[in-house]
C-alpha cells in the first residue's frame, strides 16, 4: 500500500477534506501517516481503527517526509516554503499533493481539477510529473460552473464578478464575521424590540459601531457584516488585486492541454456570506446559440452542476450560499441572453468555497495517484 503523509489535517480545509475521505472510504486505499507541526509525538486521531497507536509525526522532519510516497499538504504557503525545496532537495521524487498556492504557477506543478483536466493530468504524470496543486476557489468554481459551454470550445472570453465568502480569508475571518454580527445586532437589539423606534435612528448606530474602534476587525481590517470588501488579496499596482490576476492565469493553466485560451477577467469582492462563493459572470459565446442550447450544454457539464431555470421562485431559493454550502452541487442559474451582444450570455453561480473550492480537486487527484501507482 502506498504511504500517504497528512499536513495540515485539523485545520478548516484539511478537516473538510478528512470529513470527505471518511465519507468516501478513501482510507482504505492506502497507509496513512498524519504529521503535526505543533504536536509532533502526541496521539493519532482514532477515525479509522489502523490509525490507533502510531504517534503523529513532526511534520519538519524531513527524514520522516522523505519515506512518503505522496504527501497531501493543508497547511499553507508557509509550511510549502519551508518544507517543499528541501524535501526535493533530498532526492525526495514522491508526489506532492497541495492545497496552497505557492507552487500552483510552477512550470513543474499541474493545477488539478480532473473533472476538466484529467488528460493533462494524464499526459503530466506519464511525463513524470510530481507536483498537483489545487486551484484558486473561485477559477476551480467557475470552471465547473462552464465545463460544458467549455467543452464545446464555445467560449471567447468571461468577465467574472465576484461574491466571495468569509471561508477563503480564513477560519479565523469566519469567526469575525460572526462576531461583527452579534456585535452590530446587540447594539441595536433594544430599539428593535421597541415597536415605535426609528430605524434610521437604528441605522446610524449601527453604522457608528461598525466605524468604530470597539468593532472587531483584527482579521478584515474593515467591517465586513453590513459591509463588503471590494478588494481580494495583494495589490500587483497595475488597478488589479492578485484574486483577479487568478482568474486567466489559473485557468489557462488548468485548460491548457485540454482547450483553446479563454480570457478572463472581473472584480473580486468579499461580502458577508460564510464559505459559498458565488459569481456573476459575463460569458461572450464565439457563436449565437438558441438558449435552450445553451442551458442543456451548461446541465449536461459534470455531474455537480444543477441548472436552476431563470425564474424568480428558483433563483431565491436555489441559486444561494444558504442552499448550496455544505454540498457539492455547483448551482448554476440566470442563464439568460444579453441584450448588449446577441453572443453574451449572463449567468449566476454558486459553490462551496471548502468543497469543490479547495479540499475536493486534491482528495480526488490523491486517489487518482493511488490508482495509478497501483495499476
Ligand atoms: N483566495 C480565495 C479567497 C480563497 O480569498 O476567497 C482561496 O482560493
Amino acid at each position: 500500500m502506498k504511504k500517504v503523509g497528512f499536513i495540515g489535517w485539523r485545520g478548516m480545509v484539511g478537516s473538510v477534506l478528512i470529513k470527505r475521505m471518511i465519507d468516501e472510504l478513501d482510507f482504505d486505499n492506502f497507509d496513512s501517516h498524519f504529521f503535526s507541526t505543533s504536536q509532533a509525538g502526541q496521539k493519532n486521531p482514532e477515525w479509522n481503527i489502523n490509525f490507533k497507536n502510531k504517534l503523529l509525526i513532526d511534520a519538519f522532519d524531513i527524514q520522516e517526509l522523505s519515506k512518503m510516497d505522496i504527501i497531501m499538504t493543508c497547511q499553507g504557503g508557509d509550511y510549502t516554503d519551508k518544507v517543499f525545496s528541501k524535501l526535493r532537495a533530498t532526492g525526495w521524487d514522491g508526489h506532492w499533493v497541495d492545497a496552497a498556492s505557492t507552487l500552483r504557477m510552477e512550470k513543474n506543478s499541474v493545477i488539478v481539477l480532473d473533472p476538466l483536466n484529467q488528460s493533462s493530468i494524464d499526459s503530466s504524470y506519464d511525463a513524470g510529473i510530481k507536483n498537483w496543486i489545487g486551484g484558486n476557489c473561485t477559477v476551480s468554481l467557475m470552471l465547473l460552473a462552464i465545463h460544458g459551454l467549455l467543452k464545446e470550445d464555445l467560449v471567447e472570453w468571461v468577465s467574472s464578478m465576484t461574491y466571495q465568502a468569509a471561508s477563503g480569508a480564513g477560519a479565523n475571518n469566519m469567526r469575525e464575521l460572526l462576531s461583527q454580527m452579534g456585535q452590530i445586532y446587540s447594539s441595536v437589539s433594544d430599539d428593535l424590540n421597541q415597536k415605535n423606534s426609528n430605524i434610521l435612528d437604528i441605522d446610524s448606530k449601527a453604522l457608528a459601531l461598525m466605524n468604530s474602534d470597539k468593532f472587531q476587525k483584527n482579521n478584515f481590517k474593515v467591517p465586513l457584516a453590513g459591509n463588503l470588501i471590494p478588494w481580494i488579496d495583494e495589490d500587483l499596482k497595475n488597478g488589479q488585486s492578485r484574486e483577479e490576476w487568478k482568474g486567466q492565469s489559473e485557468t489557462n493553466k488548468i485548460l491548457n492541454s485540454s482547450f483553446n485560451s479563454i480570457k478572463v477577467d472581473g472584480l473580486c469582492v468579499r461580502i458577508a456570506t460564510m464559505r459559498s462563493h458565488c459569481q456573476a459572470l459575463t460569458i461572450k459565446l464565439k457563436k449565437s446559440i438558441p438558449i435552450e442550447a445553451i442551458n442543456e450544454r451548461i446541465s449536461n457539464g459534470n455531474q455537480w452542476v444543477k441548472l436552476i431555470p431563470n425564474e424568480k421562485e428558483s433563483s431565491i431559493n436555489l441559486l444561494s450560499p444558504a442552499e448550496v454550502s455544505g454540498k457539492l452541487d455547483i448551482a448554476v442559474g440566470r442563464v439568460r441572453k444579453l441584450d448588449i451582444d446577441k453572443n453574451c450570455i449572463s449567468l449566476f453561480t454558486v459553490g462551496d468555497q471548502l468543497l469543490w473550492g479547495a479540499s475536493e480537486p486534491i482528495r480526488r487527484m490523491l486517489n487518482i495517484l493511488v490508482r495509478k501507482g497501483n495499476g
